[in-house]
């Protein structure tokens, strides 16, 4: 057991803190685990954004990540995983894609997960080749020499499920309506807006080299009323500026989080604070209405 009211968060290294914690804690959890050595949050070494190589020191600190994700999540229960697949780095003479959908994958289920499924999310093509400057999607490439011509990288939701039997079945009505099912059930949510996230302007720190990515808050919406009931204790270990925090909350569940860089802890505490006292607005005017 862990006690806290509405929610929690930690300003530390997930992986030591679920460490500290008793197993079988939260109902469900949904996080974007940091791209290793592509988005460098801070310079912290326990920043899984720092390590050296997808497939070295990054594949490494992702084992010890889920075998600790996968001791405080109940039993029975989901975890939803954000990821997108990661060009090589051009710069280093590499080509071609890192598959970081199928290392998330494989160093799940050796944590003893069981990989269930995976959403694809839809991105725009033409926005995708502007902001990345990808050659592989511009119409240059098209024209000179189609050989390397690829579509757009997806986003993917990966859904575990942590062995066992699920104890509290989720099924609270009135949360996923079958004209819902009709639309969630596609394997690729194609209406999903992509500035659908919460403002990353203020989180931002002086030496940033890179800025964070939030997940959109559509995602998280269908995750978390798919996959837990209201009341329930919603994990993200990877909490960046709070998105999963903030739309859990708005949905009447409870949230417990960990965030490495200050600057994003501290903003996360100002988007729960922000979705908490939305929930109880809501609350007063049904109250008033009834
Ligand atoms: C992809 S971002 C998550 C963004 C988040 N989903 C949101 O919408 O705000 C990954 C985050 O993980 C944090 N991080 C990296 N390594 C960490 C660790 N070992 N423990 C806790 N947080 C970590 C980074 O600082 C970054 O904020």
């Amino acid at each position: 057991m862990i006690d806290f009211d509405t929610w929690h968060i930690e300003n530390t290294d997930c992986i030591d803190h679920m460490a500290s914690l008793p197993e079988n804690v939260f109902d469900f959890s949904v996080f974007s685990p940091p791209f290793p050595s592509l988005y460098a949050y801070s310079n912290e070494p326990g920043d899984i954004g720092n390590s050296e190589g997808i497939n070295r020191e990054g594949k490494l600190h992702l084992s010890f990540f889920y075998r600790q994700l996968a001791r405080v999540i109940k039993p029975g229960r989901a975890i939803c995983v954000h990821v997108m697949q990661i060009p090589r780095l051009k710069r280093s003479g590499e080509v071609g894609l890192h598959d970081f959908r199928g290392l998330n994958i494989r160093i799940g289920e050796r944590a003893g997960l069981v990989y269930e499924y995976d959403w694809a999310l839809r991105k725009n093509p033409q926005a995708q080749a502007i902001r990345t400057r990808s050659r592989e999607l511009q119409f240059s490439g098209l024209e000179s020499d189609r050989s390397k011509q690829r579509g757009t990288l997806l986003d993917y939701i990966i859904k575990f499920r942590v062995p066992g039997e699920n104890a509290a079945p989720i099924n609270a009505k009135g949360q996923v309506s079958r004209n819902d099912w009709i639309k969630w059930a596609e394997g690729c949510w194609t209406d999903i807006k992509e500035t659908d996230t919460l403002n990353t302007k203020e989180a931002k720190a002086e030496d940033d080299t890179k800025h964070i990515c939030p997940l959109q808050l559509g995602v998280i919406h269908r995750c978390v009323k798919l996959f837990s009931d209201p009341g329930e204790i919603v994990f993200s270990p990877f909490t960046g500026i709070g998105s999963e925090g903030y739309e859990s909350i708005k949905l009447g569940r409870r949230f417990y989080g960990c965030e490495m860089k200050p600057e994003y802890f501290e903003t996360a505490k100002r988007n729960l604070r922000k979705a908490e006292s939305a929930g109880k607005e809501s609350m007063s005017l049904f109250a008033e209405a009834v």
